[in-house]
């Protein structure tokens, strides 16, 4: 017997009502608006969050970091990451969304485990220290306030099972007024190895009274149906599990309202897709066919991921240089093929451990700083930080 789905409300952010509490996990370098703007056409009533900017980037005009600000016309609501150590420039940035309207809703990274970030004490590193991840949330709250705009803050479970931090950095966001938190059930040591570990959801879920959603290994609509059910989570956020397959929006809608139907496009229409990326790439780089090609690459492989399609078609894709290219390669893929039963919800993108978590000198003897090492760690926030 197939077990019912379980029951989701809608999740009202401050004024933003999500009817189907389903979030496109922010994503360096994939959730740009192109990518955003597709997985929203096949679920409507999500909320699909832009990759995280760099709050010192903003603050300085980078144009790169201005370019993932940008959101498509048709994006209901306009959702950006900020990522920062210093708490008086992510609170600037803040500032710099809301005096320009750039954005409906703000969440903070307190995720990222990559070491160019943890060395400096942020992303998944800083929750370790309360006091700079209260004043941060506190201060990036006192600044959308002034707009109405809500706060979330995107943790993970700590830095490792010796130095956890989810359940004090939760209560501390839900203190200082986030108005939800999602949880990467995963240690920054564990980087993207393993399992997400779901009953770390499950007791934040149950230790918060604001939203928690819960985010890791869903690959497929049954995996966010067992989220839920398992969790009691109020929402659940997909990375990995979207890539190269934007329908899988649609299919967890679907799931959630009882409904088995699931989408499993053949080559011809996922070539489709992959033409309307390539073309809402070519705007996003303001023409460049060139830059929004290759960005497109790593696209593709997700797109034809578990296809039988051979790897010297995938070669091919790879040196495409121009939509003429993509358009000719498409034109020579079976469109009748479909993908194989037994890989269509397997798991897809970075699977690996940490070899070391890399932490500023001395980091975890004490969780919280002084004021000499605020002063180190701040003049030393990056302008380029990513994943
Ligand atoms: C390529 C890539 C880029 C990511 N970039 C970000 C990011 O910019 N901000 C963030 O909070 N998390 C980022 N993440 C983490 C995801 O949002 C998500 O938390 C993680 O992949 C676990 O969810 P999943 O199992 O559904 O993939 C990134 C993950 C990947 C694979």
């Amino acid at each position: 017997m197939v077990a019912a789905a379980p029951a989701i409300e809608p999740v009202d952010l401050g004024p933003i009502h999500i009817p189907t509490p389903v979030v496109l996990s922010p994503m360096a370098g994939v959730t740009n608006w192109p990518f955003r703007v597709i997985c929203e056409e096949y679920g409507p009533d999500g909320l699909y969050v832009a990759e995280m900017i760099t709050a010192r980037a903003l603050v300085a005009r980078n144009p790169k970091a201005l370019r993932l600000c940008r959101f498509a016309p048709s994006e209901k609501i306009r959702s950006l990451q900020l990522y920062g150590v210093n708490p008086a420039i992510v609170a600037q940035a803040a500032q710099m969304v809301v005096d320009g309207g750039m954005a409906d809703h703000v969440d903070l990274n307190f995720g990222c485990p990559v070491p160019k970030v943890t060395r400096r004490g942020g992303g998944s590193a800083l929750p370790w220290k309360m006091d700079i991840f209260r004043d941060l949330v506190s201060r990036v709250v006192a600044v959308c306030s002034q707009a109405n705009i809500p706060v979330t803050a995107k943790i993970r479970v700590g830095i490792d099972h010796e130095h956890e931090t989810y359940l004090e950095a939760g209560r501390i966001a839900q203190e200082e007024g986030c108005a939800a938190v999602t949880l990467h059930a995963r240690t920054t040591a564990e980087y993207y190895g393993g399992h997400s570990d779901w009953h770390r959801i499950t007791e934040l879920a149950q230790t918060l009274s604001i939203p928690v959603f819960g985010n890791g290994d869903i690959w497929g609509a049954e995996d966010a149906l067992d989220m839920v059910r398992q969790t009691g989570c109020a929402g659940v956020a997909i990375g990995r599990g979207c890539q190269g397959r934007p329908w899988l929006f649609a299919d967890i809608k679907h799931a959630f309202q009882g409904n088995s139907e699931r989408i499993n496009p053949n080559l011809g229409e996922v070539g489709r897709v992959i033409m309307r990326h390539a073309r809402l790439l070519v705007e996003f780089f303001d023409g460049d066919e060139h830059m929004a090609v290759h960005d497109l690459r790593k696209h593709i492989a997700w797109y034809l991921k578990g296809f039988p399609v051979g790897g010297s078609t995938r070669k091919a894709f790879m040196e495409c240089e121009s939509l003429a290219d993509v358009e000719r390669e498409i034109a020579r893929l079976d469109p009748a093929l479909t993908l194989p039963e037994r890989v269509i919800d397997a798991p897809r993108g970075r699977v690996r451990y940490a070899k070391k978590v890399h932490l500023p000198y001395g980091w975890l003897d004490s969780r919280s700083t002084t004021h000499d090492e605020r002063e180190a760690l701040f003049g030393d926030d990056p302008m380029d930080a990513g994943y």
